[in-house]
């Protein structure tokens, strides 16, 4: 099914609309601890923080929870593909447990969060699974459920699912959830301005100095002076230690529809095979489920998103020909070169400075990891997996020697390769309306976007993080930067970092 005319919107945008704006700071403002970034992982280490009594105020650029944590999956598990399997050979079979470890604990956590705050956001116990389609792979699949057996989950390695479709095998693993993740977090934001910390929306922090107290500067000028700076702003927008050779930014596609409650599947599924597909549903009321399919990734600045959106959505109808598709939207995701999460002090000499970041595809269970981890080191008291996430870790050459390489040579590219578009390549008279194109002006690129009006748009190519060139996605109507992932409007803002600036205006 050609997708473009179903509504591009995020389920969970739309069934939990944000209130008022929570306005910029007016003036200095001053706490124990300012927490760059209003997603999962921001939020969470807020409340746990606020939870202990300390002052904290949450600095967001956009709207709380309306990033990539409102355009996720939402399933909390510790079962993430075949990871067990990846680091009982990379980080042996304590890192492996301490990872399984974490993540349950991060689950349990959030369960005890709902409860204790009574949060009505559509939670449901449900049993994950990676699954193989092919009999070829069912291999890899065995594999991980032995693995994360070892490491302490329930797993065991099944052939019946609850899937209409068979599987050549799937591991499975009972005791996880899923939910609605804005539900969860814009409750948890309320209770955190009842524990009174702040909340600061429309913020972008554009400046930070570590010291005794840290130093935040806003895009408006206000200093926010901390003892404890956290940057949890999914790609981290101050990256001291060069964390961008290690993370690598991956855009997924989902399409959701409604389907009989009676043929949807209770289990949440993911499978590595066809470019990754998720499957999970949530309830939909009347007898009804919301089927949400996940899949497709590519770096982003592809050109055929629109493609991608198709093969995805006859995917979906052909696995269930019942479904109604109602919506589609895109999340984005940063993979760390070793497939575990960086999370703990910002470089190897800060004291007060702080990230979190690439979390994968899997940044619901490890926002809330982060959040209880970040909260303990920042109290003093690491907990037992506080090595395993430490972004100072010495990367090692079977960890992550392959992925590194890889990642550093497709920045090459198009740090070097992109830069000048060649003379035969488009022009403005070429651009279709709707779409976008980086045309040669001189002896440099510009990007030029013509709206649907036929008006054309013309801004500076070069991405203001790190000087990459940007792409068009006609899909989701944006410049997006292939290196990091920063994307833009057609007008050059900033809707997603690490990088802070907008696109230059340019005259074509
Ligand atoms: Fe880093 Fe564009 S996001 S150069």
């Amino acid at each position: 099914m050609n997708t473009e005319r179903v509504p591009p919107s995020s389920y969970w945008m739309e069934t939990a609309p944000a209130g008022a704006p929570a306005p910029p700071p007016d003036g200095d403002v001053d706490v124990d601890v300012a927490v760059v970034g209003g997603g999962i992982a921001g939020l969470s280490t807020a409340w746990e923080l606020a939870s202990r009594g300390r002052e904290v105020a949450v600095l967001e650029a956009g709207r709380l929870a309306a990033g990539v944590t409102g355009h996720t999956t939402a399933k909390l598990t510790a079962l993430h593909t075949l990871i067990y399997d990846h680091l009982r050979r990379t980080r042996g079979s304590e890192g492996a447990r301490l990872y399984a470890r974490s993540q349950s604990a991060a689950i349990r956590r959030a369960q005890g969060i709902v409860d204790e705050l009574g949060i009505d956001c559509d939670w449901e116990d449900a049993a994950a699974h990676t699954y193989a389609e092919n009999p070829r792979h069912v291999n890899k699949v065995r594999a991980e459920a032995e693995a994360a057996r070892e490491a302490g989950l329930p797993a065991e390695f099944v052939t019946e699912t609850d899937l209409p479709y068979a599987v050549a095998g799937a591991v499975r693993v009972s005791g996880q959830a899923q939910f609605h993740p804005r539900k969860y977090l814009l409750a948890l934001a309320d209770d955190l301005l009842r524990r009174g910390g702040s909340v600061y929306e429309g913020t972008r922090v554009v400046g930070l100095t570590e010291g005794r107290p840290c130093t935040l500067t806003t895009e408006a000028g206000v200093s926010v002076r901390a003892r404890e700076v956290v940057v949890a702003t999914h790609y981290p927008v101050f990256d001291r230690a060069l964390l961008f050779s290690r993370l690598s930014p991956r855009r997924e596609l989902v399409v959701a529809g409604v389907i009989d409650e009676a043929r949807a599947p209770r289990g949440m599924y993911i499978t590595p095979d066809q470019a990754t597909r998720s499957v999970r549903t949530a309830p939909f009321g009347d007898g009804r489920r919301l089927l949400i399919v996940t899949g497709e990734h590519f770096t982003p600045g592809a050109a055929d998103v629109e493609e991608r959106f198709t093969r995805l959505s006859d995917w979906a109808e052909a696995r269930f020909p019942d479904v109604k598709l109602t919506h589609r939207w895109a999340a984005q995701d940063n993979d760390s070169t070793d497939s575990v999460p960086l999370v703990g002090p910002l470089r190897p000499g800060s004291r007060h400075a702080y990230v979190a970041t690439g979390f994968g595809g899997w940044g619901l269970s490890g926002g809330i990891m982060a959040g209880q981890l970040l909260s303990n080191l920042i109290a003093g008291h690491p907990v037992e997996w506080s090595g395993l996430y430490d972004p100072r870790r010495v990367a090692s050459v079977v960890r992550e020697g392959g992925s590194f390489l890889k990642h550093q040579a497709k920045v090459a590219r198009h740090f070097v390769g992109d830069r000048v578009p060649s003379v035969s390549g488009p022009t403005p008279e070429d651009i279709a309306p709707g779409d976008g194109a980086v045309v040669r002006v001189g002896a440099g690129g510009c990007a030029v976007h013509r709206d649907e009006d036929g008006q054309l748009h013309a801004v500076s190519a070069t991405c203001t993080h790190l000087g990459c060139v940007v792409a068009f996605n006609r899909a989701e109507k944006a410049w997006e930067c292939p290196c990091h992932g920063s994307r833009f409007a057609p007008d050059g803002e900033v809707l997603q970092g690490p990088a802070v600036r907008p696109l230059k205006k340019r005259d074509l």
